[in-house]
């Protein structure tokens, strides 16, 4: 179909299932054993409902935002995917592009098929990139890949905290990776690796599964990059990170892949807002600690409960991948104006004329929790 048919992020999914050979389509839909945390992730969603207000003049509505303190066209960011490559020969190039011409951050993950440095130089003068970063046991690699990563202006760390070891995404083990041609993956450290369990397995056995909260120190010295920890799924983490001195957290269960039966993002929120409220004082949206939700986010409204609920933005992953394997760096403008388009109409028949303005009050939330 032509991208003018493409209605919803659902669409791209359809297509790229169609489209796809059959191993990139198992790397990036596949999730842990059961995948009943990938389908929570979207269900979660489904137990919010809205509060809308009346009678506001919504003639203008503005669903910009600031993220870490940096500008965005909307409260959503392109989460760290690996492998873009299997999906399309500019691979991460893409969600670069495009992240460039409607406003949107992009985080560059450490095993992205381009390099580092080709998606860093694609962007335009000014654009805003987050790293994400597996740690590996090699300190000195990844004191490299921070610095590097610093000196190139990226904004933000956000250090990947829910995978000491990856999770079984059987669909994916069933399909052996021959990443023989080195296109898909670039070099940052996957050398020596056992290639017979899919993808997933295959790239990343140099993670440091004894990564622990005393590092933290660490990395604090290594850059000056706000440090963000992603995949905290309960409070008590989330408590211990802010009086760790972090700059915030990402409540997610990397889209479904690592511990099956995490809770959804969405859901973990809740419990971490009234939690750092009462024993910290905090209230959210908060500059000095943001709070960021991930997993299953497939429309504006999802992410406008995200927001009323506390969250700064939402990062999107899936959709973003499946966007482009189909129809390129156009794909993913096309995602992002769908979801502009959402926005300004969602706002207007929610009564809120800015993210402001999208309050606790707008939501009932009295059925989110999955028990
Ligand atoms: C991921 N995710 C991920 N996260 C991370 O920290 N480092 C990584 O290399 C990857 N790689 C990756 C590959 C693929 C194919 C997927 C689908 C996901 C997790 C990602 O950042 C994010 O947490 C989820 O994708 C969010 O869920 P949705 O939006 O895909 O439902």
């Amino acid at each position: 179909p032509s991208l003018d048919e493409i209605l919803n992020l659902h669409d791209f999914e359809a297509i790229a299932k169609q489209v796809l050979p059959e191993k990139a389509w198992a790397y990036y839909s596949s999730a842990s054993d059961d995948e009943i945390t990938l389908r929570d992730n979207h269900a979660a969603y489904h137990r919010i409902w809205f509060r809308p207000r009346i009678l506001r003049d919504v003639t203008k509505v503005d669903w910009s935002t600031t993220i870490l303190g940096h500008k965005s066209s909307m409260p959503v960011y392109i989460s760290a995917t690996a492998l873009g490559k299997l999906g399309h020969p500019d691979g991460e190039l893409n969600l670069t592009r495009a992240a460039a011409k409607y406003g949107v951050i992009q985080m560059i993950p450490t095993l992205a098929s381009c390099s580092f440095d080709e998606i860093v130089d694609t962007a335009q003068p000014g654009q805003v990139q987050f790293f994400q970063l597996y740690v590996n046991k090699d300190r000195a690699i990844t004191k490299k890949l921070v610095q590097h990563a610093e000196s190139r202006g990226v904004k933000a760390l956000f250090i990947t905290v829910d995978a000491p070891q990856l999770g079984r995404r059987e669909k994916d083990m069933r399909m052996k990776f021959e990443a023989e041609d080195p296109s898909v993956v670039s070099k940052s450290g996957s050398q020596g690796v056992d290639r017979s369990q899919g993808a997933a397995r295959a790239i990343s056995s140099f993670i440091d599964p004894g990564l622990n909260w005393d590092d933290l120190d660490w990395f604090k010295s290594i850059t000056k990059m706000p440090i963000i920890l992603k995949g905290v799924q309960c409070w008590e983490d989330a408590l211990q990170a802010y009086d760790a001195g972090v700059a915030g957290v990402v409540l997610s269960n990397h889209g479904g892949r690592q511990l099956d039966f995490s809770r959804s993002g969405i859901e973990v929120l809740v419990e971490v807002v009234v939690n750092l409220k009462e024993k910290r004082g905090l209230s959210f949206p908060n500059e000095k600690f943001a709070l960021f939700v991930d997993g299953g986010v497939r429309r504006a409204t999802d992410v406008l409960k995200a927001v009323a609920l506390g969250a700064t933005a939402v990062g999107v992953g899936r959709p973003f991948l499946y966007s482009f394997c189909a129809y390129g760096t156009e794909g993913v403008e096309k995602a992002i104006k769908i979801l502009h388009d959402e926005f300004e109409m969602n706002m207007r028949l929610l009564g809120a004329r800015t993210l402001k303005e999208v309050v606790p009050e707008m939501v009932d939330a009295s059925n989110l929790q999955s028990h």
